[in-house]
């Protein structure tokens, strides 16, 4: 289908991440999110995947979409590859998991290395990471146990998240993770600001994974149910992909589908009702893993219209990725 025009990526542009305030004193990790361009509607994409391919999109479908956030599910043992043959033109993000960052403890260090690395590859000026952990007993599990809610959690999360930015060189976002049950006493949206005061970062938002939350605590029919808990202007990221709404004896779930079907319509209402809300919004992901070209390229064009309409001034100006 045929893409609306977009501005063409100008002069490859450096992320400050050795940047100094006027101060001379160092950025912090948010501060260098606030002080990174916008970098406008772009697509999440495993950098292991055939489809969509991260070299078709580049090849083809340049104008389709303004960024890429790459996954590599955690893996640093075969990333040198993909990671380090982008092109200088491209914007980028880093999506990394297995940091398990809402753990009672730090993951082992040679997963904080991994995370350095493919940073020190993909040049991105940010690393996204779940509030969720991968690893149980040391093993990678196909699904994301999320954050438990409640006031330890949040203490050892903040440590943690201190920690590992600490060792990590570009600013880490953590981001809400789905929610199929909840456990614990404290509102995500409370837990989210908490998170980000704390540990003095931004964070990204998922509005299905939010939705999914909601669906939890009995608010699926208000989906912003809460938003004026949550500090707005710590919200770097937002992220929006496909997922299939169930229904079982007690109410309704959501199942994460990325590529593999459309962006729920309750997902696109909280966009269109947050995305004016958001005075440090820099980035929007739509995450596509399993989805053909054309299907990506569509929902970039879905949410490219919808932010038109409701946040003109959400435009990128040029490529953004780090030294
Ligand atoms: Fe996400």
């Amino acid at each position: 289908m045929t893409q609306p025009a977009r501005p063409s990526p100008a002069t490859p542009h450096s992320a400050p991440d050795s940047a100094k305030a006027s101060s001379g004193k160092p950025l912090s990790a948010f501060e260098r999110c606030l002080a990174t361009p916008i970098l406008g509607v772009g697509l999440g994409v495993d950098v292991y995947d055939k489809r969509p391919s991260v070299a078709t999109l580049i090849k083809k479908h340049r104008a389709g979409f303004d960024f890429l956030e790459l996954y590599t599910r955690g893996d640093a043992k075969f990333s040198d590859g993909p990671l380090s043959s982008l092109p200088a033109d491209l914007s980028r993000t880093y999506h990394h998991e297995g940091l398990d960052p809402v753990g009672p403890g730090l993951p082992p260090e040679d997963r904080i290395q991994g995370c350095v690395k493919n940073l020190g590859l993909c040049k991105a000026p940010w690393c996204v990471e779940e509030l969720a952990v991968r690893h149980i007993n040391g093993r990678y599990t196909d699904f994301f146990f999320p954050a438990l809610l409640n006031k330890d959690s949040l203490k050892a999360t903040i440590a943690n998240l201190r920690a590992l930015q600490a060792q990590i060189p570009a600013p880490l976002l953590p981001e809400n993770a789905p929610y199929e049950f909840v456990v614990g006493d404290m509102h995500l949206l409370d837990f989210l600001r908490e998170v980000t005061h704390g540990a003095d970062c931004g964070c990204v938002l998922d509005l299905g994974h939010l939705y999914s939350y909601q669906l939890c605590v009995g608010h699926g029919d208000d989906p912003l149910h809460g938003i004026e808990k949550m500090d707005l202007s710590r919200i770097i990221e937002v992220h929006l992909a496909g997922a299939r709404i169930e229904k079982y004896s007690k109410g309704l779930i959501y199942r994460d589908l990325h590529g593999a079907g459309p962006i729920p319509e309750p997902s696109l209402a909280i966009l269109r009702e947050l995305a004016p809300r958001l005075p440090n919004l820099r980035a929007v992901n739509i995450e596509v893993e399993d989805a053909p070209e054309n299907r990506a390229l569509e929902q970039v064009a879905q949410v490219r219209a919808i932010l038109r309409e409701v946040r003109p001034d959400y435009v990128p100006k040029r490529t953004v990725h780090a030294a």
